[in-house]
């Protein structure tokens, strides 16, 4: 049963929380300087690009990769160029034990992790009739059961700090069906991690941020296909898909006190794919 009106007046204690103490200038608000951010996915694609902003706004970076060796010489370029301290380390987000030793050892190297960006990802693109179920299993390991495993060993840090701020990269596919080539496990992954990334801003209210990032289709490996790309083009507004460069702006702006008062967001970056 709902409160009525009199129940709803009575003040709590603790309540308005206080405003946060950071910066006024809006530029200040997205310098990273003196934070720690860990991203997966980080040797090229989005989370390269992701784990440049964060360097060229200050901040020391763990690049976390699979199988690109390119997180190691990222690493080493961004420590020379920006004057920060940046590493990478090699773990399969797929494998709990393995992720909780990571974070652990990023939370030890770097004394703390303020910025967690869960990005790593994989697709098997095709109609559910024609997927074994190792390729379902396969795209659940990483793109639920990762971003899961990050996000609890990381909580688990931003919970002892009683701070942090987690980034999830979800999709354009957690809100529409994907066409033309049918590819229903991989849009139900990104839906849940959607509305995953959205329950644990509840959650970890006290202590945490939690917001999520849906992009359309950015000109990675994981970007549009050939047999995808026309109609890619066809579909999103601004006619073509976006460079690495573009989404940049938003991941900085959550990780920073510039988002103070956001939390819970699913944020679309599509050219406008979407509206149509
Ligand atoms: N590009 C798009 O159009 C688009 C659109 C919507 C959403 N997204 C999402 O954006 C994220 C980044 O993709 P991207 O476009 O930048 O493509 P990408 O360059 O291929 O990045 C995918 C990353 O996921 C990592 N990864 C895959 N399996 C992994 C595992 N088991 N353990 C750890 N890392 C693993 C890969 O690491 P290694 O290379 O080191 O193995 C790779 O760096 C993904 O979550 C993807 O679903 C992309």
């Amino acid at each position: 049963m709902s409160m009525s009106i009199e129940d709803c007046q009575v003040a709590r204690d603790g309540f308005p929380r206080p405003f946060p103490d950071t910066p006024a200038n809006v530029l200040d608000q997205f310098r990273l300087t003196g934070r720690v951010a860990a991203v997966t996915g980080a040797a090229e694609g989005i989370g390269g690009a992701v784990a440049d902003a964060y360097a060229e706004a200050g901040a020391d970076v763990a690049l976390l990769y699979n199988t690109n060796p390119a997180a190691i010489e990222r690493a080493e370029a961004l420590t020379k160029q920006h004057g920060i301290r940046a590493a990478a380390y090699k773990v399969d987000v797929s494998d709990a034990e393995a992720v909780r030793e990571t974070i652990a050892k990023v939370a030890k190297d770097f004394g703390k992790i303020d910025i967690f960006v869960a990005n790593a990802g994989m697709a098997i693109s095709k109609p559910i009739l024609d997927t074994s179920l190792d390729e379902y299993r396969k795209q659940l390991s990483v793109n639920v059961d990762g971003v899961v495993f990050c996000a609890k060993y990381v909580g688990e840090i931003f919970k002892a700090q009683g701070s942090g701020n987690l980034i999830i990269t979800s999709s354009i596919s957690a809100h529409i069906v994907n066409v033309p080539v049918d590819q229903p496990v991989y849009n139900g992954t990104k839906a849940f991690v959607t509305h995953f990334g959205k329950s644990l801003a509840r959650e970890w209210r006290e202590f945490a941020r939690v917001n999520v990032v849906s992009p359309g289709f950015f000109d990675t490996k994981m970007g549009a296909g050939p047999d995808v790309l026309s109609e890619a083009y066809r579909l999103s507004v601004l006619g073509r898909q976006g460079h690495v460069k573009e989404i940049k702006g938003l991941f900085l702006y959550l990780a920073s006190d510039a988002s103070t008062y956001t939390t819970g967001s699913d944020m679309l970056v599509d050219g406008g794919y979407v509206l149509t």
